[in-house]
């Protein structure tokens, strides 16, 4: 028998306990042992709650109990989740957590910490809600050298973006929708800045690249400056705006990680991934590219990957190696958004004629030798997918400023 503790009973912890009473047999199948929900951690009271001679107010009583051979973290926030699990860590107790906050900070610590105790730190739940992307990641594609990752990683934004611009919704309303909905972080800054996107990217990073990224050197710009004419305009073009999350690695060795709006045309089928859906592509020099889709946030679909390492942490007692990152003292083996080489889509101020901004801006793309890229324009915004260096970017924004049209903004264009 596995015994087994909650540290939290909000969206995510109480549909752990859920799944585990709904799907028990199932699970207790899977892990190979009989299994018992030992405690509930959580301040509040629950004394209606089916379980409330679980719930306990002290991690000491958790910890206390010698029988207890994995504990899952639902809190959110650094700390005290990260003094919990490095005191869970530390008796040799794996943990399971779905906080991506925790993980972005102190990923590299708390794997060293398992590693050094011979148990895991798991973290299937932090990027990507029921999407498996950390263990294909680190195990199945274990022999790749990754190139890039690109994806839809904060379901929040991508459904409120689609219910502005399917359903007309303010978007407000469609925040409120997504808070009651449980996807939205208690912060939604969190979600509409970019910065739940970004600790998710980070940690793709940081496992596949070996070395801890932390959220302060990513570029990172949320949903916020985004209108329904920039979207209206995108589909004009083909293509759909979509709050993206990457990490590509440079030739030089060093890589570059970034959060910001981006057109991705039609024919890339992250375009089409909506709702609280995310879309994880995934490139390697052996696989070309594999894609991981599903619900990214949401109480079942996010407890299914924290029940899964927690039937994994049973079934593995020792430290999994392939799941391991270090934090090397410096960031500079990242680079800044700068450096970015891409395409541009570009929104025009006022209404442009579409035949003289499409051939002036050939015309700058030829000074820039980009011969024959296939620009195309509509009313008020045009698309060039050529991959331009900032100083093409800024030399084809200034001569179009300079002959009358006027460029209100622009956004980088992913490969199709
Ligand atoms: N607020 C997050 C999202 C929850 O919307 O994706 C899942 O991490």
């Amino acid at each position: 028998m596995k015994k087994f503790a909650v540290l939290g009973y909000g969206t995510v912890g109480s549909g752990v306990v859920e799944l585990f009473y709904k799907n028990r047999s199932k699970i207790e199948e899977k892990a190979g042992t009989q299994m018992e929900l030992g405690y509930i951690l959580d301040l509040r009271d629950f004394p209606d709650s089916p379980y409330a001679e679980k719930f306990t107010k002290s991690m000491d009583t958790i910890l206390a109990d010698a029988e207890i051979s994995v504990v899952a973290e639902c809190m959110g926030g650094v700390e005290p989740a990260f003094s919990y699990l490095m005191q869970c860590l530390q008796r040799g107790i794996s943990v399971a957590t779905s906080n991506k906050e925790l993980i972005a900070q102190k990923g590299a610590e708390l794997l060293a910490v398992a590693n050094a105790h011979n148990c895991n730190c798991f973290f299937e739940a932090s990027v990507g809600g029921a999407i498996p992307i950390i263990r294909p990641l680190h195990r199945c594609l274990a022999a790749n050298s990754i190139t890039e990752i690109y994806g839809i990683l904060n379901g929040t934004t991508n459904y409120i973006l689609n219910k502005m611009l399917t359903d007309g919704m303010t978007f407000e309303d469609a925040l409120a929708k997504a808070q009651k909905h449980g996807y939205a972080e208690r912060e939604p800054s969190a979600d509409v800045d970019g910065h739940d996107a970004c600790r998710k990217i980070c940690i793709l990073a940081s496992l596949a690249f070996g070395k801890h990224v932390y959220p302060a050197s990513v570029y990172t710009k949320g949903i916020r400056e985004i209108t329904l004419d920039d979207a209206a305009a995108a589909d004009a073009l083909k293509g759909a705006v979509k709050l993206i999350a990457m990490v590509r690695q440079l030739d030089d060795g060093r890589i570059l990680p970034a959060v910001m709006p981006m057109f991705v045309p039609y024919t890339n089928m992250i375009s089409r991934v909506d709702g609280v859906f995310n879309c994880v592509e995934v490139c390697g020099d052996a696989i070309d590219r594999a894609y991981f889709c599903g619900r990214g946030a949401g109480k079942l679909p996010t407890a299914s990957a924290v029940m899964g390492d927690i039937i994994e942490a049973i079934k593995h007692n020792q430290t999994v190696f392939s799941q391991n990152w270090v934090d090397t003292g410096t960031q500079d083996f990242i680079a800044g958004v700068d450096e970015l080489n891409c395409g541009m889509f570009i929104r025009f101020a006022q209404d442009a004629d579409t035949v003289k901004s499409s051939q002036l801006i050939s015309e700058l793309l030829a000074e820039q030798s980009h011969n024959d890229i296939p620009v195309t324009a509509v009313k008020n915004a045009a698309l060039i997918p050529a991959a331009l260096t900032k100083q093409e970017r800024n030399a084809v924004l200034d001569k179009l400023n300079a002959q009358g049209f006027e460029v209100s903004h622009w956004m980088p264009v992913m490969e199709a």
